[in-house]
């Protein structure tokens, strides 16, 4: 692992890291258990990439951990992620706080349910000082549930007189985008094989560079991680210019 690690170049790290966590169910029914035994095991992947980005340098994390589509699923497996949910925010927020990272969560947050709420609004209360980095969670999220509010905002200010139509372009909607205070991410991980983003920040990933792993979530280490990182810093960014001008 220390190898891995070694090749990194600490200058050259992205500010901001996505994770869309996929395949704890698969991994659960792998190991002849049921699908929650594959979320609970996918906290240990959360506490070891939280804390791998924070020792690296990362400024951002955010981790895609609960849909709006997600709610179709059966309700046992919803009322047991909503637990695990609260369990997980109590029982990190001295890790947190010894590792100075700030909790903070996108989404449709006051349709959770009551007592995974309040738990976030704690969690994030009591670590809202913390700098080293920002732990982003998504929950009950879905980017086109945020950009269509975005664009109902815009419309308000465009009505009421305080925005001007010409006033729109790209920082406009990124400043109405529950992202507004990050910088767009450089990278996206996916892991369990699936290609596809799911409803998850399609307007920040413009440009972001996607990363796909077949390994299910609960087994996605730091050494993992560390090769996203890597296979990213291999990669040429020409942000639609060409590969020689980018050599000038
Ligand atoms: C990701 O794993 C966790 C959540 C979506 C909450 P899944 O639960 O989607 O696992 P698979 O994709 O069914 O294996
Ligand atoms: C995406 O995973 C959502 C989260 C990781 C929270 P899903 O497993 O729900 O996505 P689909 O349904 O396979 O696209
Ligand atoms: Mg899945």
């Amino acid at each position: 692992m220390d190898k891995i690690l070694e090749q990194i170049d600490k200058e050259r790290l992205p500010r901001h890291v996505a994770v869309i966590m996929d395949g704890n169910g698969r991994w659960a029914q792998l190991h002849g258990q049921p699908r929650i035994f594959g979320h609970k095991n996918g906290v240990r992947s959360v506490r070891q990439i939280t804390e791998a980005s924070a020792e690296l340098g990362v400024e951002f994390l955010t981790l895609y951990a609960f849909s709006t589509e997600n709610w179709s699923r059966p309700a046992d497996e919803v009322d047991a992620l909503m637990h695990l949910l609260v369990e997980t925010v109590k029982g990190e927020l001295d890790v947190l706080n010894e590792n100075s990272i700030r909790l903070n969560a996108i989404g449709d947050l006051e349709n959770l349910p009551p007592k995974t709420y309040q738990a976030l609004r704690e969690g994030i209360e009591d670590t809202k000082s913390n700098n080293r980095m920002t732990l982003t969670l998504a929950l009950n999220y879905s980017s086109r549930w945020e950009l269509s509010n975005a664009m109902r905002q815009i419309a308000h200010k465009v009505s009421a007189g305080t925005l001007g139509m010409d006033q729109i372009d790209d920082d406009c909607i990124s400043q109405h985008l529950t992202t507004a205070q990050m910088p767009d991410p450089e990278l996206l991980i996916r892991t369990s094989g699936e290609h596809r983003v799911s409803n998850f920040l399609l307007w920040q990933l413009a440009y972001t560079e996607f990363y796909f792993t077949d390994i299910f979530w609960p087994e996605f280490t730091k050494e993992e991680f560390y090769k996203a990182i890597l296979d990213f810093q291999l990669r040429e960014r020409r942000f639609g210019q060409t590969s020689d001008q980018l050599k000038i």
